[in-house]
């Protein structure tokens, strides 16, 4: 295994954000109003009741931010488009100032020589579609590939990466299973509804994407969230948790995607709510696509633990590491670590770092246009060494996307939370590289090796 940091020819180093988190102007110009709008301005819900109503201002300000962009040498850029944008009812008639704002966006990027990454549905799903049930609807599938056909035939001809949905693990738990993302339920039954109609919603973009006359030379993805499980003790009982977690976390979309079953420990986890499933929906999970995205960030080891619902797992404190604000271990070997079980357990599809980054406190004003963030420093480091090992032990990742460009609304956590490269003063808006945005830039002009040394 070779020490030295090496990243193969044409790699992507970028940087992802998403619409929610970052635009503002959620009504603006015939929008109408998400299900992310409606849980931020529901009391309680978000720290300091924060809400995505001006985030980084960035409908406004897309083209300095894609200077910025520029600046840093990124060459490719991950962003995801607000559904309610385009269509304000969910289906039916499109907004075309909406549609606009996105066709502006791309070909700045195009002119700056920065590829586009474009996720469909990055958790902002319209009101309207939330009131006749959501994802929990099994219509969802039509009206999503509906949606992404409108998409395909307004950017397709410009935007060379897309992705379906990004971390339906997330949407899942976090807003159905937990509660702590919108909309907000608690129910197994819902959840598991919810993880099945996300993948063929999934499965019908895929679909689309084929049938549309741009995408010849494109790309098309799905984009998960993968945190490695390592068992706490080697316990009959700890090993068994760990599987459970696994399967939960990892497994869930991309055994039925790739393989074409879903693992058998959801049956466990899920318990009655968890259903046979039509085979034809299992045939249009598999539909095939172009590429993975893995969003990285923590790995969890796993102990038994009967009192955490519903996987009767949770994870143990490991002392002496270092630990973000959000709580998640900084764990850079694990990243090498799932970047190569991804290739063992599903083969040779190309990989992409979709997302990855670190949250730390950094202060709410830059002064004299410094911003020290050694933390986030080391933890880039790590992970894009941890990124480069991988490469070499045989692992096809052909880009990297740093979680964020932008100090941003970071959902329930609201602007308390800044994972960016770049600081955002949100009282005035304005924009100020971190250190690990000029260590980034570094990595990026040398190809790695700045890392070396
Ligand atoms: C991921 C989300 C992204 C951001 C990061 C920190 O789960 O996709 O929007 O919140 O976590």
């Amino acid at each position: 295994m070779s020490d030295s940091n090496r990243f193969p020819e044409g790699f992507l180093w970028g940087a992802a954000t998403s619409a929610y988190q970052i635009e503002g102007s959620p009504l603006a110009d015939g929008a109408a109003p998400s299900n992310w709008h409606r849980f931020s301005h529901t009391l309680g819900m978000t720290t300091n009741g924060d809400t995505g109503d001006i985030a980084c201002d960035h409908y406004r300000r897309y083209q300095a931010d894609v200077d910025l962009m520029a600046s840093l040498g990124l060459n490719a850029y991950r962003f995801s488009i607000s559904w309610s944008r385009v269509l304000p009812n969910g289906v039916g008639k499109v907004n075309d100032i909406g549609v606009d704002f996105y066709s502006r966006l791309v070909d700045a990027l195009l002119d700056k020589g920065i590829k586009p990454n474009a996720t469909l549905f990055h958790w902002d799903l319209p009101v309207a579609l939330e009131d006749r049930g959501g994802w929990q609807n099994r219509d969802i599938s039509e009206w999503f590939a509906d949606y992404a056909s409108i998409m395909f035939d307004k950017l397709g001809d410009r935007v060379p990466m897309w992705a379906t949905v990004n971390e339906p693990w997330v949407i899942m738990d976090g807003g159905y299973m937990h509660g702590t993302l919108a909309p907000g339920h608690r129910s197994a039954y819902e959840a598991a509804i919810v993880s099945h109609n996300i993948l063929r919603a999934h499965g019908r973009g895929v679909q689309a994407f084929r049938a549309n006359k741009h995408n010849a030379n494109s790309q098309i993805g799905l984009v998960v969230n993968l945190e490695p499980k390592y068992p706490a003790s080697d316990s009959a009982e700890d090993i068994a948790a760990t599987a459970r977690a696994d399967a939960y976390m990892n497994r869930q979309y991309l055994d039925p995607a790739m393989l074409g079953s879903y693992p058998t420990e959801l049956r466990e986890v899920f318990g009655d709510a968890w259903q046979e499933w039509p085979a034809d929906d299992m045939k249009l999970i598999q539909e095939k696509f172009d590429f993975l995205g893995i969003n990285y960030y923590t790995r969890g080891v796993t102990r038994h633990d009967p009192a955490s619902i519903p996987v009767h797992a949770s994870k143990v404190y490991q002392p002496d590491h270092v630990y973000m604000e959000t709580g998640w271990e900084v764990f850079p070997d694990a990243l090498r670590r799932v970047l190569v079980w991804v290739k063992e357990r599903y083969g040779d599809i190309p990989l992409y770092i979709t997302e990855n980054g670190s949250c730390f406190y950094d202060a709410p004003v830059a002064i004299d246009g410094v911003l020290d963030d050694p933390l986030r420093v080391d933890c880039l480091k790590g992970n894009l060494h941890a990124v480069s090992q991988a490469i070499s032990e045989g692992a096809p990742v052909k880009g990297y996307f740093a979680w964020s460009l932008l100090d941003n609304f970071e959902w329930s956590h609201g602007y308390s939370r800044r994972f960016g490269l770049v600081h955002v003063d949100y009282s005035t808006q304005e924009r100020t590289i971190k250190s690990s945005g000029k260590v980034y830039s570094n990595v990026i002009r040398t190809s790695g090796a700045v890392l070396d040394k």
